[in-house]
């Protein structure tokens, strides 16, 4: 698969996740304001692929703006909760003064390596994987989409998925659809058939249902932002998962390249969690399923404690807080 974002002629080119699975189709951003669009639609997501768009950004805004810490500003609060994206912004402005094309070459530095470091990070945790399951094939359980879709290239918690298949260790992987807007049925459901690794697809509301079963050896999840003590901030319904799989006994696995780090947050409680439009709780693929005039409560991403996590993992190895 080509990259999820990179940059050809002039213009930051990603794959349009609003469409998939239905149409694969790229978008070419060739402003800041088109960029910033993609962002809050979410036609690119995902914590480390935002921080590839942080930085071309950067070098989009580079050779076109007048005012490039304006329009820095602007791409790196497009979305509060992933601090990649921040990350991604103030590591190419570090080269603004050097000029366009240093700019230019320090993004393309930081998504060459995205997909280095994601595929380390989930080398190791593969391995604390198997050590907790011990060494046979699995049944894990996804949330959200952490594949190569929400990173330049790969994928962060299902790059465990395609490690682990490529030894035949991946008896299944149960997909949470990830309700309201269905990263888990959509992205990474196409990413595992296109990979042809078994996997059944289950409302989010099944989860600890099948873990009560003995349907899943082990959860794998991604991450927005880890705080220094480990707390990490992930998609809405993570944390009701790593409830869920504490209760059952169930190892529950985060893996993130160490750009999702923030040590300047103690813990979790200082993260700003986003709130997205009613829209997406009040009508379903435009059909109205609420009353007119319901209001909602519609946070997209929440908080899990450190110690309900087994091991947080990046290309370092297990994370100590
Ligand atoms: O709102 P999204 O789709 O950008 O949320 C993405 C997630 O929560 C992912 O799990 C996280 O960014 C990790 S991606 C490797």
């Amino acid at each position: 698969m080509r990259r999820t974002i990179d940059w050809a002629d002039g213009s930051i080119v990603v794959i349009d996740q609003t469409a998939l699975p239905a149409e694969y189709r790229l978008l070419h951003l060739r402003t800041v304001g088109e960029l910033v669009d993609a962002i809050k639609r979410l036609a690119v997501r995902g914590a480390p692929a935002l921080g590839a768009a942080g930085a071309l950004g950067v070098a989009l805004a580079a050779r076109t703006s007048d005012d490039v810490h304006a329009d820095a500003e602007l791409i790196a609060t497009a979305r509060p909760t992933a601090v990649n994206l921040a990350w991604g912004v103030e590591r190419a402005m570090k080269k603004l003064r050097q000029g366009a094309d240093a700019v230019l070459d320090e993004a393309l530095a930081l998504l060459a390596e995205d997909e280095e470091l994601n595929k380390t990070a989930s080398k190791h945790a593969a391995g604390i994987v198997l050590e907790e399951c011990g060494t046979r094939p699995l049944r894990l359980l996804s949330h959200c989409n952490a594949g190569q879709l929400a990173t330049v290239g790969w994928g962060s918690a299902l790059g465990v998925v395609w490690h682990l298949h490529a030894r035949g260790l991946v008896e299944e992987v149960l997909v949470d659809e990830t309700r309201p807007l269905l990263q888990g049925a959509r992205l990474t459901a196409w990413e595992l058939a296109q990979a042809n690794v078994p996997y059944r697809v289950q409302p989010d509301s099944a989860a600890a249902a099948a873990m009560a079963r003995g349907m899943v050896d082990c959860v794998l999840v991604g991450a927005d932002r880890i705080a220094a003590n480990g707390d990490v901030a992930n998609k809405i319904g993570t944390y009701a998962l790593a409830i869920a799989a504490k209760h059952h006994g169930v190892p529950f696995v985060v893996v993130a390249p160490s750009s999702t780090v923030d040590s300047t947050l103690a813990d979790g409680a200082g993260v700003a969690i986003e709130e997205r439009d009613a829209r997406e709780l009040t009508a379903f693929a435009g059909v109205p399923i609420t009353p007119p005039d319901a209001t909602v409560f519609n946070p997209a991403f929440d908080v899990t404690p450190h110690d309900l996590i087994t091991a947080v993992v990046t290309e370092h190895g297990r994370f100590e807080p």
